[in-house]
């Protein structure tokens, strides 16, 4: 598939899954989709909620809701929002786990305004390499069941 089409069809299926987004609080909304590399298309939106930090993004909605179909080698990602507006923090290092090598198209709702990676929005990221070293603590005390 071509990298204009790949634009095309993600930031349709982000701004229609915009349309859908549970934002009653910021009344931000926010419509995400992510294409793996067969070319099939999950979207998310932003769902909130009144407990505000229980709040999830369409970034992590699109990423978690595409692993649970059981979809990788995830290719691109739009995001689109009524200004163009870049994923968050958490978003980036959520992409950087699930598609490091993804294009990401940060769209307003008139198209593109921002073609980058996620290197790119993310540099000298934390990527656990170090977890791996790290031996369990032994416990020093008995344990319930
Ligand atoms: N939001 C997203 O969905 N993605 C982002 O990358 C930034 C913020 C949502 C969360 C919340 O529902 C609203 O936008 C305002 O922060």
């Amino acid at each position: 598939m071509k990298d204009t089409d790949i634009q095309t069809s993600l930031v349709a299926a982000a701004l229609d899954a915009r349309l859908r987004a549970y934002a009653p609080y910021s009344k931000y909304t926010v419509g995400a989709a992510v294409m793996d590399r067969t070319g099939h298309i999950t979207s998310g939106c932003n769902v909130e909620n009144a407990s505000y930090g229980a709040t999830i993004c369409a970034e992590r909605v699109a990423l978690t809701r595409a692993i649970a179909e059981g979809r990788d080698g995830f290719v691109g990602m739009a995001v689109v929002t009524s200004d163009g507006g870049s994923p968050c923090g958490v978003c980036r290092q959520v992409m950087m786990e699930l598609g490091p090598e993804m294009r990401v198209f940060i769209s307003d709702s008139a198209g593109v305004v921002r073609s980058t990676s996620v290197r790119q929005l993310l540099p000298d990221s934390f990527d656990g390499s170090g977890l791996l070293s790290v031996q369990p603590a032994p416990h020093d005390f008995p344990l319930n069941d």
